[in-house]
């Protein structure tokens, strides 16, 4: 198994994305277009490859400086307990450099313990308007149809 870490969006099949994170069950609703804007707007991101096959994504949210938030971290099932999830963390991870960086997970707090991570007692949530029912005008031009 070779695995590639992509590290830009080049040429980023979203459909295909989409297709494989609905059928690994990890799809929370966003369109094509949805993802690539959430990608593109992170601050930095990784994603997996087995040849053309997409097996692993994770992105960072922050704002350079203190704080940053880990969110979309996913192995396809069939490649899960070979490091992929480690090595797209420690990719991103070094990049944070002096900032507080924060998480949420349901079902993978060991997964993140093994990386350093603590828990803290406990976080708030809060859907603004209804989910995904962006504005598009949050959108910068030219990432939804490049
Ligand atoms: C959590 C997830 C990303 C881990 O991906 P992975 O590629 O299998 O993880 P890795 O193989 O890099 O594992 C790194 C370490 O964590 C451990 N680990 C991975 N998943 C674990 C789990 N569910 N429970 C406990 N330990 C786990 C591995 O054994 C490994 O330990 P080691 O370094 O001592 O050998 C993957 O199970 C997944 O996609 N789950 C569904 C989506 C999800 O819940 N994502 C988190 C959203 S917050």
């Amino acid at each position: 198994m070779s695995i590639v870490y992509q590290r830009d969006l080049a040429g980023v099949d979203w459909e295909a994305m989409k297709s494989i994170l609905s059928r690994d069950a990890f799809d929370n609703g966003r369109t094509p277009a949805q993802l690539e804007a959430s990608f593109a707007n992170s601050f930095s991101t990784c994603i997996a490859h087995d040849g053309t096959q997409i097996v692993g994504t994770a992105r960072v949210l922050s704002d350079g400086v203190c704080n940053a938030y880990i969110v979309d971290v996913w192995t396809l099932s069939a490649y899960r307990r070979r490091g992929i999830a480690r090595t797209m963390m420690e990719l991103l991870l070094p990049e944070l450099q002096g900032q507080h960086v924060y998480l949420f997970t349901d079902h993978a707090a060991d997964f993140y313990r093994k990386l350093g991570f603590v828990e803290r007692p406990f976080g708030m949530e809060k859907v603004i308007g209804n989910w995904l029912q962006n504005d598009p005008g949050l959108v910068p031009v030219g990432v939804i149809g490049r």
